[in-house]
């Protein structure tokens, strides 16, 4: 058994769907786990707790992290990982979501899908009978940021009291920063054009939580003023790829570039889920610059989701 810090803690949720599904203490420990985690596989120290254990990984939308960084992080801790596209399982179409649950569920230890709906993945987790993680939806991706705030931990040193300004689409990425900011105390602001702001209650409840500081912002140059994270993501998102025509004008002004990032704190980083459009919502300089953090992010993804699965299947 790994330790998990001195923290007491209540019962973790079966499935992993939001960030606020879980408590503060939750998050901090299982970020802790992440680091712990993270050494053994870096030293190659034989870990196998998930020997004799199957995943099940069920993807409506393409994937080049999510899949890769789940597969291998299972497939390290000595398990095996089921890679299913649409036209294996299509979740709500060939079969209903109830359905493909409790199949899955006979057969594997754990689910985790990147799917359109996000009613979908709500009704995964309640059919199935073992954990369920989103690995993307169309309203957000708890595991990119849960990974992000890894990231910003180990290069910042620190958490609490960050200004972190997303500039971009209010999307999925903004929805799980906005869940975290309900556990952990952040500045978090969301520069976007007009007509793209994230969703108005899971703005609400952010802004209520009387945690953090959340913001709405149409100005990027000004928003990043004081930023210790500047973070953005593509201007259309799978499933919006048909948009993107429109959306370039609409963008227009909303691209991280040198000039925005000097406009932040001198020691600034610059992060992105990826894949990026360089060029579009990033210029390739500020992608390859020595203040972009974005293939730190890309690793932890792998170390945080081995803690989380870690953590569900109550292997710590
Ligand atoms: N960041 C992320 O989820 O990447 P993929 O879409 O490649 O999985
Ligand atoms: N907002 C992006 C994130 C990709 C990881 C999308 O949903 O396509």
């Amino acid at each position: 058994m790994l330790r998990i810090g001195a923290i007491k803690e209540s019962a973790v949720k079966k499935d992993f769907i939001h960030i606020d599904d879980w408590t503060r203490d939750q998050i901090l420990s299982v970020l802790d786990l992440a680091l712990e985690v993270k050494a053994k596989i870096k030293k190659r120290e034989p870990y196998k707790p998930f020997a004799d254990h199957t995943l099940a990984m069920v993807f409506a939308k393409p994937s080049a992290r999510t899949r890769v960084s789940f597969e291998t992080g299972f497939t390290l801790l000595g398990g095996h990982a089921l890679y299913l596209n649409s036209a294996d399982i299509d979740v709500g179409n060939r079969e209903p979501a109830k359905d493909v649950a409790r199949v899955l569920s006979r057969y594997n230890d754990m689910i985790m899908a990147r799917l359109f709906e996000h009613q979908l993945i709500l009704e995964l987790a309640e059919y199935a009978s073992v954990p369920v993680i989103n690995g993307l939806t169309d309203y957000n991706h708890p595991c990119q940021i849960m990974a992000d705030t890894l990231t910003i931990k180990e290069h910042l040193g620190r958490l609490d009291h960050l200004k972190i300004v997303f500039i971009g689409d209010g999307n999925n990425i903004v929805h799980s920063w906005l869940h975290l900011s309900r556990r952990l105390p952040i500045h978090f602001v969301c520069a976007c054009p007009l007509h793209y702001p994230p969703d108005e209650q899971t703005f609400e409840l952010a802004r209520n939580s009387g945690i953090s500081q959340v913001e709405i912002s149409h100005e990027p140059l000004e928003a990043v003023k004081d930023a210790d994270v500047v973070y953005t993501d593509v201007w259309a998102s799978m499933g919006k790829k048909h948009e993107l025509k429109e959306r370039k004008r609409h963008f227009k002004g909303f691209a991280v570039t040198p000039e925005l990032m000097a406009a932040a704190k001198p020691d600034a980083v610059f992060m992105h889920c990826l894949p990026a459009q360089r060029g579009l919502e990033v210029s390739d300089e500020v992608v390859e610059a020595p203040y972009s953090i974005v293939f730190a992010q890309a690793e932890n993804r792998m170390h945080m989701q081995n803690a989380i699965m870690l953590k569900l299947a109550g292997k710590v």
